[in-house]
């Protein structure tokens, strides 16, 4: 038989296909890590990342999956309190850490910055507004327990990571000072 016969070529795509997904059976590693203050373990192939497997394996689907290259963060989770990008983080880099999402912040009642996106009107498609929160979150923590209030400047620069096709920014910017006020900020500027 020809190899471009159409029954050659499937047999081999099948063929490769199969091989594809034995080879990643054999790479599952299973993850231990804190997940939102809950202990969780994660079976997921090694290569994948985390956002692969808080989305398609834990199924907090919060986090959002935007460019899954690093240029948007929409995928901004934290990661032992800092902000981090799930779709450049493998999965295993998570183990023993300590993992939120979306899904955690303001467990029981909004979170500031959740009252402060509604109020000002911060969330649009609310596509952004997952890592928006993630990322504001963990830059307004780390600035009191630094005794500082951020400027807008300031918060316009830490969530210059961040992308929003919708708000143009303003009232995202108007969101995180308006949290940064009610969680009472270090005062030094
Ligand atoms: S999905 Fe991670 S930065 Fe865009
Ligand atoms: S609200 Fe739509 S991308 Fe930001």
């Amino acid at each position: 038989m020809p190899d471009n016969d159409p029954n050659v070529l499937r047999h081999r795509l099948g063929a490769a296909a199969g091989q594809q997904a034995r080879s990643e059976a054999r790479d599952v590693r299973v993850v231990a890590f804190t997940l939102n203050g809950e202990s969780v373990q994660v079976a997921a192939p090694a290569h994948w990342t985390l956002l692969e497997a808080l989305r398609y394996r834990l199924g907090l689907i919060g986090t959002k999956q935007g460019c899954d290259k690093g240029d948007c963060g929409a995928c901004t989770v934290r990661v032992d309190g800092e902000a981090v990008l799930s779709c450049l983080t493998l999965a295993v880099m998570a183990a023993g850490r300590r993992v939120e999402t979306v899904e955690g912040l303001g467990v029981g009642r909004p979170h500031p910055l959740q009252r402060a996106f509604d109020d000002c009107g911060a969330a649009q498609c609310g596509f952004c507004t997952p890592g928006m929160l993630m990322s504001a979150a963990a830059m307004l923590d780390q600035a009191r327990a630094a005794g500082r209030t951020l400027s807008r400047m300031e918060i316009a620069a830490g969530l210059g990571g961040n992308l929003c096709r919708c708000t143009g920014y303003v009232r995202i910017l108007d969101a995180v000072e308006q949290a940064q006020r009610e969680l009472g900020g270090g005062g030094e500027r």
